[in-house]
């Protein structure tokens, strides 16, 4: 029997609860599926760096280098100032442990309600694979003549040519597995020196995937197509910011934050590659019950493939799926259950709900952990 390390950071605000619902399902998957969760519970974020000033540290770094994966609640708290937890927290994790891709799939699943009026599950399959490392977010810039009116604010946005040739060429064996096609989102027609870094290694790395068809988008009117056609899209590639800022846009999609999942990729298996739920730690429904922990579940679920349990992660999509089509709302007290309740109703389904229809994003990332491209820690 097989057993995975997995480092479990609840993090603030609706964090713990999603979290709490996660690990149920998560156990119940071990006894189903045949295997077992060595779990290392992580005092991290608001409370932590109130109580101590500890953010990400040398010390956290090393002891989660030691695990097969991380699962992450969510983080930010009013009594902390935008930026800080999020910067010293989340994003060092992405950096420190390359986790060059962040993997957003865009599914509309049978019975969710999506605002978008006629979109049916079929025409809505897509995965983002957004460049995490690098772009706009590495945060390096200078202001002179701060506080004066003749401020000037000088903010960098990094791409290099390897940073961006290791999504890309992700993104390709990706396209590959699915239906073949690969979008390149950018602003090239304005953002001349990065668009033009990207577009030249798509371009090269074409070569060598004949077989995948590619196109480009500006990252406006990916903001028309996506809603209007998402049928238009498989593996959508693209940076940092843009894909922070689509994949929300995918997510409402899709039915809204309480459904979307992600995973945070290292794809040389150098360190734990970690699974988060989209939304953020909504600190005014935290403790509430209101949280719908499905995208947590599902995130969870990402992580389980990505560790080679593609069983159990299809069972856990199943299951979440059938749970999520028969609540009455999506969050709040419209769910008709509590978040606790809704994860309960998960595991219970699990093994029986019936198979979820089209290409799942699980056998993407089992078949890609497998392939080496996208590797478990070693
Ligand atoms: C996300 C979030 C994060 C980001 C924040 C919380 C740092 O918005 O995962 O999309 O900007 O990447
Ligand atoms: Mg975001």
């Amino acid at each position: 029997m097989s057993t995975h390390k997995i480092a479990v950071i609840p993090g603030d605000g609706i964090g713990p609860e999603v979290i709490d619902a996660s690990l149920g399902v998560l156990e119940a998957a071990g006894r189903a599926f045949g295997f077992t969760t060595d779990l290392t519970m992580i005092d991290a974020g608001a409370g932590r760096y109130l109580r101590t000033g500890e953010l990400w540290t040398a010390a956290l770094d090393e002891q989660l280098r030691g695990h097969d994966a991380v699962l992450f609640g969510a983080m930010g708290d009013p009594a902390v100032t935008p930026g800080v937890l999020e910067r010293g927290f989340i994003l060092a994790m992405r950096t420190a442990f390359q986790q060059a891709v962040n993997l957003r799939p865009v599914k509309l699943y049978p019975g969710v309600a999506t605002p978008i009026a006629d979109l049916t599950p079929e025409r809505c399959d897509l995965v983002i694979v957004r460049e995490n490392t690098e772009g706009a977010y590495v945060g390096r810039g200078s202001t002179v003549h701060a506080g004066t009116p003749h401020a000037v604010a000088v903010q960098e946005s990094v791409n290099t040519r390897q940073g961006v040739e290791r999504v890309v060429d992700y993104s390709f064996r990706l396209a590959q597995q699915r239906r073949g096609k690969l979008t390149l989102c950018h602003k090239k027609n304005i953002l001349i020196e990065a668009g033009t870094l990207w577009q030249d290694t798509v371009d090269d790395l074409a070569v060598r995937y004949p077989d995948v068809e590619v196109d480009y988008v500006h990252v406006d009117a990916m903001c028309f197509h996506l809603p209007v056609a998402p049928e238009r899209f498989d593996v959508v590639v693209t940076d940092n910011l843009f894909g922070d800022i689509i994949t929300d846009l995918g997510a409402v999609i899709q039915g809204g934050l309480g459904v979307a999942a992600s995973a945070n990729l290292n794809l040389d298996g150098s360190a734990p590659s970690m699974f988060e739920a989209i939304h953020g730690s909504a600190p005014d429904i935290a403790g509430k019950g209101w949280a719908n922990p499905v995208g947590a579940v599902l995130s969870t679920a990402m992580c389980l493939a990505h560790l080679g349990e593609r069983e159990a992660a299809l069972a856990i999509e199943a299951a979440a799926v059938n749970v999520l089509r028969g609540l009455p709302g999506l969050s709040g007290p419209a769910m008709g259950m509590d978040t606790g309740g809704v994860g309960r109703e998960i595991a219970e389904q699990l093994g029986q709900a019936p198979a979820v229809t089209g290409r799942s994003v699980m056998d993407d990332l089992a078949a890609s952990a497998m392939a080496g491209s996208a590797a478990p820690r070693r």
